[in-house]
């Protein structure tokens, strides 16, 4: 991408900013408050720049008027207030004059966060006019939420059609990494997926069949692809109707893709119950499989050796129940200690439990998408980004 944050003139402009402060809100407080930490550094070069700053994002998804009372942005410009030791003005409006008019007085430097854009109907349809009323409201444009990237919506494509326009660092490492690894990764690309199911990931699968050298697949969804091997699972989970659609991936990908040989199992779907490990050809009718085993750890660690480029999506067990959370911690630790390799987390549970872990340090770079960061690794062409080309 030709031009980044550096080559637009922000001196004593009126900088709107999409972001993505699409974050995890518990009664009131946010309980993970990483993305909005992701944007600090494009906010403080603004802010350093003599702009004044204008924060567009939305929160949740809107239906009625409760969810509306809910998905208010005012907490998340009270934390960013705090991150930024700065004053945050939250406009609880979304148009209109009390908007037109606090964005007007705005000196340099100021900070101001415009209440979730999806209270607007047109928001989530790229309404033409919205757009265009939004960026009327500035004079520049960037865009740095990339976890909304695989929209096209207002507030981040409608926009950028008036404005001159560019990608803020947290989106332009986003590609970098997460974009480099399907357009360019130095090998080998191993890639780690898992989670309950092939569906959400079979774009995924499909593309970097193509591309990673490797693909290690934990998580429920290897139950999926062990019926595809004439597997007796149990009560594992299992995609029947994506049953013949793994056997396919299974012959395309030609020996790349590696399964566990062994689970950890259990009768009952809870932590407070009796598991063993048993290698995957002896998983008997009333046992489920809830993570991977150590045996499958230690093939995944040798996989993983000489790798350059990691890529891992998905936890590798029931990850929230501490008896099935080894494998995942077991496949973050290995990830963290390699070195010489470019590892990256494509956002969502992955990089929650990384971070929850202690790891977060130890990864070249944790994205901040969760469906944009999968759309990206299809090999999907995101709006959010081509909009800014
Ligand atoms: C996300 O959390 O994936 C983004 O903020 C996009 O949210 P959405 O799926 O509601 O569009």
């Amino acid at each position: 991408m030709a031009k980044t944050v550096k080559d637009l003139s922000l001196n004593g402009k009126k900088v709107l900013i999409r972001v993505d402060f699409n974050v995890p809100i518990k009664d009131g407080k946010i309980t993970n408050d990483n993305r909005i930490v992701a944007a600090l550094p494009t906010i403080k070069h603004v802010l350093a720049e003599n702009g004044k700053v204008v924060l567009f994002s939305h929160l949740g998804r809107i239906k009625t008027e409760e969810d509306k009372i809910k998905n208010t942005l005012k907490p998340v410009a009270e934390r960013l207030s705090q991150l930024l030791s700065k004053e945050v003005k939250f406009i609880p409006a979304t148009r209109g004059e009390a908007l037109e008019s606090a964005i007007t007085g705005m000196k340099e430097g100021e900070v101001l966060l415009v209440e979730n854009t999806r209270f607007e109907k047109g928001e989530t349809k790229n309404d033409p006019e919205l757009g265009k009323y939004w960026a009327s409201l500035g004079e520049v444009y960037i865009n740095d939420a990339f976890g909304t990237a695989h929209r096209s919506h207002a507030s981040n494509v409608g926009i950028s059609e008036h404005l001159n326009s560019a990608p803020g660092f947290l989106l332009e490492k986003e590609i970098k990494f997460i974009g480099g690894t399907v357009s360019n990764p130095a090998r080998p690309l191993v890639a780690i997926l898992g989670g309950a199911k092939v569906s959400d990931k079979i774009g995924v699968i499909e593309n970097l069949i193509e591309k990673a050298d490797k693909i290690l697949v934990g998580g429920g969804m290897m139950f999926t692809f062990m019926k595809a091997l004439g597997k007796d699972i149990g009560k594992s989970l299992v995609e029947e109707d994506k049953v013949e659609l793994a056997k396919e991936l299974l012959k395309k990908a030609d020996g790349k893709l590696v399964l566990p040989v062994d689970t950890v199992a259990a009768k009952e779907f809870k932590n407070d119950t009796d598991f063993k490990t048993v290698s995957v050809d002896n998983i008997s009718g009333d046992e489920m499989g809830l993570d991977i085993g150590a045996e499958t750890i230690k093939l995944f660690e040798n996989e993983l050796e000489g790798a350059k480029t990691v890529v891992w999506n998905g936890p590798m067990g029931v990850f929230e129940m501490e008896n099935f959370a080894k494998g995942t911690i077991g496949v973050c630790e290995a990830i963290a200690s390699l070195e010489g390799a470019t590892t990256i987390i494509g956002g969502g549970d992955s990089a929650a439990a990384a971070m929850e872990l202690g790891y977060a340090d130890k990864f070249t770079h944790i994205s901040t998408g969760g469906g944009a960061s999968l759309e990206y690794l299809e090999g999907k062409v995101l709006p959010g980004i081509d909009c800014l080309k």
